[in-house]
């Protein structure tokens, strides 16, 4: 309920995010992943994809599917190979060009387990106990939960400082884990200070882009929407049916009142905030636009609208992943050549590692 109240403001700050982004691009190099788990959905896409589809552009772009991370929940050794192609699939038939920025499996690059190592002897056991999503996935029966779960933060902030990525397109609930990556660096940085030395790693900015940084469940507007909600209603799927879009969104939870004029009015009607965040993102618009389109109009008029665009934007990304998994000896190709570019940016990278720590190289 908290961050309900604070949304309108958050947004503002986004914008301003998005604006700063765009200066000096040519000193920009961007890391993301994705973990190879479940289902990609609106969230994944609104909130990460879309994003990186724009940025990779104009700045040097690095895609990694994070197939170590996957394996810190309990997994099904056969499903994690197709669920890394499914993932490689969505994300190319959403736009991002293979040819322009780098996308690998990161248990391809071993340098991410190497420099995981080193890391977890500068990051504190303190700094790891204050992760929220630690305590959401490993719920009650913490002491049951893996080391690598908890040790996640410390291995995503060795995938972002082993690129020396500048920034990180994200939605808004990877925010505490970059700025655990920055105290790693920051820590790092100063344990091995020497004299008349810049410091080794500069520190990653989170870029949290967009209206949409964090989609909710069509079943429950305070809650984010998830791969491992047990309600397939609860979220658009990248590879649902036009019926199933359909379905979904007009089974969506909603309230009696028509749409207000102004995004404050909207601060205590999670549903229909988010179902006015989706639509505004897939349309490319601000909020207050959409209001403006929309206000006065019950879910009757809107719901729609919202299906149409849905199904225009999420359709034509279904039909490309299908047809790049019936190939998926290609998508092994792309994983293998991205994984060489990644090496030759990692590689470095680590030995100046190994070198400052006192490793004999
Ligand atoms: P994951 O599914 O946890 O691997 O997340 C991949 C990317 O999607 C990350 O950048 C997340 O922040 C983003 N993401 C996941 N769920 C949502 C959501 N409900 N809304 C916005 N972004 C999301
Ligand atoms: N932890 C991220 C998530 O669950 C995935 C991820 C792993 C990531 N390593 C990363 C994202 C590095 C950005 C940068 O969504």
């Amino acid at each position: 309920m908290n961050y309900m109240n604070s949304y309108p403001r958050n947004l503002r700050k986004q914008n301003n995010i998005m604006i700063n982004s765009k200066l000096n691009l040519s000193k920009k190099r961007i890391f993301s992943g994705i973990q190879p788990t479940g289902n990609l959905h609106l969230g994944n896409y609104l909130g990460a994809i879309k994003n990186w589809v724009n940025l990779q552009r104009d700045i040097s772009s690095i895609f990694s599917i994070v197939d170590l991370h996957a394996i810190t929940v309990p997994q099904e050794p056969s499903k994690l190979k197709s669920s890394t192609h499914e993932v490689t699939a969505a994300i190319i038939a959403s736009g991002i060009d293979p040819k322009k920025a780098i996308v690998f499996n990161q248990s391809s690059v071993k340098e991410h387990a190497e420099l995981a190592w080193m890391f977890n002897c500068v990051c504190r056991i303190g700094w790891l106990n204050r992760m929220t999503q630690f305590k959401e996935k490993a719920g009650k029966n913490r002491e049951n939960a893996t080391v690598g779960l908890y040790g996640y933060p410390v291995l995503m902030a060795a995938d972002i400082l082993l690129y020396k990525a500048t920034h990180v397109p994200v939605g808004d609930d990877q925010k505490q884990h970059i700025e655990l990556a920055r105290d790693i660096a920051s820590s790092f940085n100063n344990m091995f200070a020497r004299d008349g030395q810049k410091d080794f790693f500069s520190l990653p900015e989170p870029q949290i882009l967009g209206q949409a940084t964090r989609v909710m469940s069509l079943r429950d507007g305070t809650k984010k929407m998830s791969k491992s909600d047990a309600s397939d209603a609860s979220r658009i799927n990248l590879t649902d049916t036009k019926e199933e879009i359909s379905n979904k969104i007009k089974k969506a939870k909603t309230d009696p009142h028509p749409l207000p004029e102004t995004i404050e009015e909207l601060s205590t009607r999670p549903e229909a905030l988010n179902l006015i965040n989706i639509y505004s993102s897939l349309s490319n618009q601000s909020i207050d636009q959409t209001l403006s389109q929309f206000c006065g109009q019950g879910f009757s008029f809107f719901k729609p609208k919202l299906i149409d665009l849905a199904i225009e934007t999420l359709n034509p990304i279904s039909f490309e992943m299908r047809k790049l998994l019936n190939d998926r000896k290609e998508i092994d190709k792309i994983l293998r050549n991205g994984a060489d570019n990644a090496r030759k940016i990692a590689e470095p990278v680590l030995k100046q590692v190994k070198e400052i720590v006192g490793f004999v190289i």
